[in-house]
């Protein structure tokens, strides 16, 4: 009898750890897979804001809903990087997709901090220049700091 609960609590103790195995994985893919979705919204309404900023689009009115929705964004881009979701963790966690994210980002917590504040405090400055009513030289400044901000980042935080 006893015998038989051991081996029942064995199997129970393998199916468990196999199951959360997978779920771990399945959750490392999940982080990196929304990562890079959000980045992608991110880039969505940064490329539509630069259509808009050079005049090729008469939607004007349109701006703020990119600057907003940028701004939004980057206010929670240090949430999308789970320890486990970059390398070389996300290895060892069980990444099975590629994830561009650097170890820097692990090596230089602070730096990848500021790096991300620089691009909340200049999305900020933007949607604030647009509730200003400010001219358009204006806004295209602004707008090229954002710029400058997701390329610093990308330079040390994110391969090629
Ligand atoms: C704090 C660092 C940081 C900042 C700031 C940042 N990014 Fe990124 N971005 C990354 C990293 C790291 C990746 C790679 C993510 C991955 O592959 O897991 C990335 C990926 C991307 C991608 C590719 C997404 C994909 O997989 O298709 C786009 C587009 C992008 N970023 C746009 C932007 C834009 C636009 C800005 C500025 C408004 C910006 N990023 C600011 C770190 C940053």
């Amino acid at each position: 009898m006893k015998t038989i609960s051991a081996i029942a609590g064995m199997t129970t103790l393998a199916f468990l750890v196999s199951l959360s195995g997978t779920l771990q994985a399945a959750d490392v893919d999940g982080q990196i897979k929304y990562r890079q979705n959000v980045m992608k919204a991110l880039g969505g309404h940064i490329g539509a804001a630069d259509r808009i900023i050079r005049g090729q689009v008469p939607l004007k009115d349109q701006l703020r809903l990119h600057a907003a929705g940028a701004a939004d964004i980057a206010a929670i881009l240090t949430t999308l990087f789970p320890k486990d979701s970059v390398p070389p963790e996300a290895e060892f966690a069980g990444a099975t997709v590629e994830t561009k994210a650097t170890e820097a980002v692990l090596e230089k917590p602070e730096a990848f901090k500021q790096a991300a504040l620089k691009t909340k405090e200049t999305t900020a400055a933007f949607l604030a220049a647009i509730d200003d009513g400010a001219d358009d030289r204006t806004l295209a400044k602004a707008f090229r700091e954002i710029g400058k901000s997701c390329k610093a980042c990308h330079k040390d935080f994110r391969r090629k």
